[in-house]
């Protein structure tokens, strides 16, 4: 509603992956180069890990995108707790093949032979799996298996694996040594500088044909990084809000006085371990700019977060247990509800 008052062509701050606003920040823009290069060596695994929210997916759209079909034959897989068999399904159906009712074995087969078949076409075979820290270990093996595949010296997939922090721990362990083998570059992707938001906010809004209808002060840019710490998801949810309120109040100045007052409405919605978190505490005593180092002793939706991330690792290491012992651990009666239900607060979203 804030684009017809601000005479936008269109909503500047969406939550969703759109490569059309693509921001090549210097972190951005280094783990691109790295994919690329993993393109171009048509071998092993690259791996871009990054903090939740930092443009991964974003980035790595951007890049599919760009690449030429003539050359590049590219399937992405979005791994949402996949298992072995899931995998190659998975796999299978990405790359367009027949994978209903089909064993183990003849998938293998029919993914092999199509790689083969690219690579005989002159194209190379290009998978990415985003959401990685999601693999299990056994779908990890059936990546390094396909990774694989070779015709002469010549291998005949290139894998990206793209993931939250977490991926980084998964791919330590000691059963993925030959994963880690076969990784041949590895980036971390991390959030902006100040400058970078800056120009990131900007980047967006010239996108939406702004004209310096809000005006922005630039006592809001230094805050927005002190309390988005430039991540770019975290700092699109809070200039949506900012924009929305000041519209609301039919005002076509924003300043920092405006941005306190939506961190502090913002604070129960999204608060990360981080800074927004901090900021938020400070915004509500009405600290200033600058007052973001004022912490407030913890939120309780801070709490829930971190939960929430030591819940995702016992998981990850009660299936890596599994793994070694090929026992299956019990798991909780269906019905019993996670820990964060009794505090009785949403998790921050995604
Ligand atoms: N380089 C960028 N240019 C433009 N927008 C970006 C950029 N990076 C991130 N964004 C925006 O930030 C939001 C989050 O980006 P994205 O979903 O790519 O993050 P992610 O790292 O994949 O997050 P997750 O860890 O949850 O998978 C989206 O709204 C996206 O449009
Ligand atoms: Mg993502």
């Amino acid at each position: 509603m804030y684009e017809t008052f601000f005479h936008l062509d269109g909503t500047p701050f969406q939550l969703n992956p759109d490569p059309q606003f693509y921001f090549p920040s210097k972190g951005h823009r280094r783990a691109f180069a790295y994919l690329k290069y993993g393109v171009y060596q048509g071998d092993g695994f690259i791996v871009i890990t990054g903090e939740i929210g930092a443009g991964k997916t974003t980035m790595v759209r951007t890049l599919l995108e760009e690449l030429d079909d003539e050359k590049i034959v590219a399937a992405q897989l979005i791994s949402t707790q996949l298992d072995a068999d899931d995998l190659l399904h998975s796999v299978a159906s990405a790359f367009g093949l027949p994978n209903q009712g089909l064993s183990k074995a003849d998938l293998l087969a029919n993914v092999e032979a199509f790689l083969a078949e690219v690579e005989t076409s002159g194209r190379r075979a290009l998978l990415v799996v985003d959401e990685a820290q999601n693999l299990t270990p056994r779908a990890m093996e059936e990546l390094r298996m396909l990774s694989n595949f070779q015709r002469g010296s010549r291998a005949l997939l290139q894998s990206f694996l793209v993931g939250q922090p977490e991926l980084r721990d998964i791919l330590r362990n000691p059963t993925m040594t030959q994963l880690r083998q076969r990784i041949i570059a590895s980036y971390h992707l991390g959030p902006m500088d100040r400058d970078e938001t800056r120009a990131y906010v900007l980047h967006r809004l010239k996108h939406v044909g702004w004209k310096g209808d809000p005006q922005i002060e630039d006592a809001v840019f230094e805050r927005l990084h002190a309390v988005t710490g430039g991540l770019p998801r975290l700092i699109n949810a809070v200039c949506h809000r900012l924009f929305l309120g000041a519209c609301m109040n039919e005002r076509h100045v924003i300043g920092g006085a405006d941005l306190n007052e939506t961190i502090n409405e913002m604070r129960d919605e999204i608060a990360p371990e981080g800074p927004l978190a901090a900021a938020a505490a400070g915004a509500a005593r009405g600290a200033g700019p600058g007052g973001a180092g004022v912490v407030r002793p913890f939120l309780l939706s801070a709490v829930v977060s971190r939960l929430d991330r030591i819940e995702k690792s016992v998981t990850n290491a009660v299936r890596l247990l599994e793994d070694i012992t090929g026992e299956e651990a019990k798991r909780p009666a269906a019905g019993v509800k996670p820990v964060r239900m009794r505090f009785g607060v949403r998790p921050p979203g995604r």
